[in-house]
């Protein structure tokens, strides 16, 4: 019999009433049973969180960068048994599963480095007009109260951790709600922080149903909102809580652009596999995956059927085989949605070049190509292992095209012009270019969100902490500067 995994109440390991079932979407066994907390219970987190935000704002950086850097080195220590977990309840093949084990090393150490250097205060005279004679004002940041961070399903580990550890870098106190159906992977970060010094009541990891999220979205007492997740719930989120500060990390349909310059035959092959790869990874289930790929018609025609190779070359199948490149969706739903997409463009025109079929929560890695503009396909996120293909003519018209989305994400920019790299910066309406490979690429601790209905606010840690905090300014009087 599956044992219930308890949540984690302000700092302690609690069991509620109800629990639920985790299961695989690559076989449908049960992973893990997960205990729900009570309103009472959800009420106890809350008021702790409240009561200790003061006491947590002022903890020395040291104790907090200890506390992040004792977790960073167990994630180290527990790797292999974490990435076992992300991929059973997640179905992500164990090699991305280990990797985003490792950025979440990262994540949890680079936020130990900020907290020592964060906050140290920037002085700034103001004898520059009479009135000012003898006054310094001293800036610093401070937490603008607990945080709510609300995790997706598709890192259920590296997504969680981007709430978190810059919450505890910034000391503010933090509520996270992991994802219905991957909740395992966030509450083992509730084990490696339960080791700590940290405070109780700084944190709570507490497996909130979503229909009893929103009487938590209105508490007054977390004014800050981090989420992660779709668009349609991010801004329903945001609409409800008007005068609160949300961060929304929403979806994109990322595009990946390849210019003419981009021609030797080593060009094309570097880029078809890495658009194949990333089209792909995770069953296309990142924000940042390729779903776009636009090629100047000058490499349309040689870069086409390196990507129908490359994405032919994927390994399907079971997610714990170290071979396997591309695993089941995250529910047989899923699939089927990405399925009608598919099949709503094929009979709109498009061609199919690869993929197109489902088996259960699996859904083969898909290549179309003249996919008309008003398909659903063409005009939302797909969050499936689909890319489109489409010829531009010359860069203006591939760069229109990226920012004919309502997204903005990011975007890749295959070219070796670095004129070019500029003019994409400037030209493209994202929250993130990147030259000489995909969208997809992502370092933790870059700024990262998006531009239109990608969402507002910035996660990468500094820049989370950035969004935890505000700036309060202290006036010194009568000094001799
Ligand atoms: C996301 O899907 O927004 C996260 C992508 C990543 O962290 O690589």
């Amino acid at each position: 019999m599956t044992s219930t995994t308890a949540f984690w109440l302000a700092g302690r390991q609690v069991t509620g009433e109800d629990s639920f079932d985790v299961t695989s979407p690559w076989d449908g066994r049960v992973v893990g049973k997960v205990s729900v907390p009570s309103d009472a219970q959800i009420e106890e987190a809350v008021a702790a969180a409240y009561a200790v935000r003061d006491e947590f704002a002022a903890t020395p950086a040291h104790v907090r960068a200890a506390a992040l850097d004792h977790v960073s080195r167990r994630l180290v220590e527990r790797t292999e048994e974490i990435a076992q977990l992300i991929s059973a309840e997640n179905g992500k093949p164990i090699k991305w599963a280990r990797g985003e084990v490792g950025r979440a090393v990262s994540v949890f150490r680079f936020a130990a480095e900020e907290a020592r250097r964060f906050n140290g205060g920037e002085a700034q005279r103001l004898d520059t007009d009479l009135g000012g004679q003898g006054r310094l004002a001293l800036t610093r940041r401070f937490p603008k109260g607990v945080v709510l961070g609300i995790a997706p399903f598709n890192f259920p580990l590296n997504l969680c951790a981007h709430k978190i550890a810059p919450a505890i870098a910034a000391g503010a106190p933090i509520i996270l709600k992991p994802a219905p159906a991957t909740p395992l992977s966030g509450l083992i970060i509730g084990d490696l922080l339960a080791e700590t010094e940290l405070p109780a009541g700084s944190w709570s990891i507490l497996p909130v149903p979503n229909d009893r999220m929103p009487a938590l979205v209105q508490d007054e007492r977390l004014p800050v909102i981090s989420f992660t997740g779709s668009e349609k719930v991010g801004y329903a989120i945001m609409d409800s809580v008007p005068r609160k500060h949300c961060t929304l990390e929403l979806g994109g349909n990322g595009a990946a652009v390849v210019l003419g310059d981009y021609a030797s035959d080593a060009d094309l092959d570097w880029a078809a596999t890495r658009i194949a790869t990333f089209s792909n990874y995770q069953g296309g289930q990142s924000c940042i995956s390729v779903q776009r790929v636009i090629a100047d018609a000058s490499v349309y025609d040689r870069l086409l059927p390196r990507i129908v190779a490359a994405v032919e070359a994927q390994v399907t199948g079971d997610p714990s085989d170290d071979k396997t490149d591309v695993g089941p969706l995250v529910s047989e739903d899923a699939a089927k949605r990405v399925e009608a997409w598919v099949k709503e463009a094929v009979e709109a025109g498009a061609n199919l070049l690869a993929g197109g079929s489902r088996d259960g929560a699996s859904y083969a890695p898909t290549v179309l190509t003249d996919v008309p503009a008003d398909t659903t396909i063409s005009c939302e996120e797909v969050f499936g292992p689909v890319l489109t293909v489409t010829k531009a003519d010359g860069e203006d018209a591939a760069f229109a095209a990226v920012n004919d989305s309502k997204y903005g994400l990011q975007a890749g920019v295959f070219t070796h012009d670095l004129q070019a790299a500029f003019r994409a910066h400037r030209a493209l309406e994202v929250g993130g270019v990147v030259i000489g490979d995909v969208p997809s690429y992502r370092a933790d601790q870059m700024p990262y969100g998006g531009a239109k209905q990608s969402g507002v606010g910035r996660e990468g840690v500094k820049f989370a902490m950035d969004d935890y905090t505000y700036e309060r300014v202290l006036v010194l009087t009568g000094l001799a500067l």
